[in-house]
This record gives structure tokens, sequence and C-alpha cells, in this order.
């Protein structure tokens, strides 16, 4: 499912003295298949844009399509349209395991099924939670303990199985790795590349670690103020240095040793990924010997 965003405006407290504009004529285009990562400083609007994109926020002016679906501002969706959406575009917001209520994990994961699917009787509510669990990696052993006693990494794919359990298409995350420790991020990344090869056609990541975005996306789009400002590659959208800490933003620690080392005469063309870096990096040393 492709997703076209065109024009998208929104102000929260539209009506009254508190009204703030969070988007403002915002255009977008995520094709199927892309790894998008949303970068842009607090407040810049990325919760609020993909928030938009399972209808969780209506369109209150300008046009989105998801899919076959048309969100336009002035349409309204009924129950079962923005259900079916829901079902497709799987959100999971930050902190998810802060989310989890049931007694027991399969009932937390069952819960995310069977509040799509009500009609679903018990096989099919097992099978669909044990594959969402074999998604995420976690072992059928924890299925019957309570989501609370778990780690925070496995609480956190408790509440991704959750999401997946529907077999989204699309599956959006605001800032999934966000207080994981560094092996616990570097998991977490592997799962999402696992997902994406297997279940989930599209991700979108909101997240405010440049390392992780040059590392795993292929496109980038810069929120600043409510608008799209930059929409790219990580090597076009990287390679500003100047730009990027003008807004208050990271660069990736590739960026920035590139950056020094380019003061130093040495160019290293690189798309800041820390895997082709340190290839460049090899090369540019082998011929140089
Ligand atoms: N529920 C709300 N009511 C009123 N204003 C809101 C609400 N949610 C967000 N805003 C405002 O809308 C603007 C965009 O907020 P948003 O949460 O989309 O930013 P963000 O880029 O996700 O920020 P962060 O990186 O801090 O999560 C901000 O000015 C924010 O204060
Ligand atoms: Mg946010």
């Amino acid at each position: 499912m492709r997703i076209v965003a065109d024009k998208i405006t929104f102000t929260y407290n539209r009506k009254s003295k508190f009204a703030t504009r969070a988007l403002d004529e915002v255009s977008l285009e995520i094709a199927e298949g892309d790894f998008l990562g949303i970068i842009g400083h607090t407040g810049s609007g990325k919760s609020t844009f993909i928030q938009h994109l399972n209808g969780l926020i209506p369109v209150e002016s300008g046009r989105l399509t998801v899919g076959e679906t048309d969100l336009f501002a002035g349409v309204k969706k009924n129950k079962k349209q923005l259900k079916n959406l829901r079902s497709r575009v799987g959100m999971v917001f930050q902190y998810p395991e802060y989310q989890l209520f049931e007694q027991t994990v399969f009932d937390d994961v069952a819960f995310g099924y069977k509040n799509f699917f009500p009609e679903a009787d018990k096989e099919e509510i097992k099978a669909a939670v044990f594959g969402a669990l074999d998604l995420v990696g976690l072992d059928r052993s924890v299925l019957n303990r309570s989501p609370f006693d778990l780690s925070g990494g496995q609480k956190r794919r408790v509440a991704i199985a959750g999401v997946i359990v529907t077999k989204p298409e699309i599956l959006i995350l605001d800032e999934p790795v966000a207080g994981l420790d560094p092996l616990g991020k570097n998991e977490l990344m592997a799962l999402l590349h696992r997902l994406h090869k297997t279940s989930c056609k599209t991700i979108i990541i909101v997240s405010h670690d440049m390392d992780e975005v040059a590392d795993n996306c292929n496109k980038v789009a810069v929120f600043s103020e409510g608008k799209i400002i930059k929409v790219g590659s990580p090597k076009e959208v990287f390679n500003d240095y100047e730009g990027l800490t003008a807004l208050r933003l990271d660069v990736p620690i590739t960026e920035y040793i590139a950056m020094k080392l380019k003061e130093k005469g040495v160019y290293i063309d690189t798309d800041f990924s820390s895997e082709d870096f340190v290839k460049k990096l090899v090369d540019f040393y082998k011929n140089v010997k």
C-alpha cells in the first residue's frame, strides 16, 4: 500500500485560543517497501503526522490516501472502514509496554486480534498469537506469564506482537528504541528488519537517533515546525551538517567523522550507514598503502 499525503494541515484545539498549528501543508509520498525514518526536533509534528496515517487523527485540510483508502478532509469514515484500515496499518506508540494490561502475555496479544476480528474462533486466535510471538522472537514459554514480570525489552516485544498480530502491511513505530540499552536497540532494529522482510512491507519509524536512521532507513523525512523541510535518502539528507545542527538535530556519528576527515583532506564518499562507512574507509586505507 502506498501512502500519499498532499498538503495536510492540522491544528490542535482549533476553535480555542489555545490553538496550535501542528502540521502545515505536509506533503509526502511513502512507497510500498520503504523503511522510512522521520526525524525532527521536539514538537515538530512527527507524532501528529503518523497518527493521521491510520485515521487516529482525522484530516483537517488536505488529502491523504493510504492504499485504496481516501482520508480526505471532510470525508467521514465509518467505524468499519477505520477498523479495517487500522488492522492494515499498525501503530506502535512510544513506550508501548505501558499499555499492556492483561493478566497473561497470551491474553494481551490476543486482545489486539480480537479487537479487530471479534468473530474469530479460539483456534484462529491461537494461531495468530503464536505467529506474532514467533515473529517478534519471543519463546512460547512466556505465553502464560504476566507481561509485567518480563524485562523491558521483552515487554516491548509483547506490545509489538499485539500490533502485528493482525499482519499489518504498514507498521508505524514512534521512537521504537527509546529507553533501551545498546544491545536492546540492536535487537529491536534486527526485529524490524525481519518484519520488513517477512510480514510488514512498509515500516515507518520516528526517531531521535540519527545513527539508527542512517543504518536502517532507505528514506528520511525531516520535520521542522510542522513542515517537512527535506526528504531523501540518508545520504542526501545527512550530507548537511550545518543545516541539521541549525535545526537542533544530531548527525550520525559517521557523518561527524567524515566531516572531520574532510577537514584533514580525506574525502569518504559514503551513505553514512556504519557498514558502508567502514567499507569505504578500509578501501581508502588499502589504496593509500
Ligand atoms: N494533544 C495535544 N493537544 C494540544 N497540542 C498538542 C497535542 N499534541 C501535540 N500538540 C502540539 O502540537 C505540536 C506538534 O506535536 P507532536 O507531538 O506532533 O511533535 P513531535 O515532533 O512528535 O515531538 P516529540 O519529538 O517531542 O515527540 C507541538 O507544538 C505540540 O505541543
Ligand atoms: Mg512525538
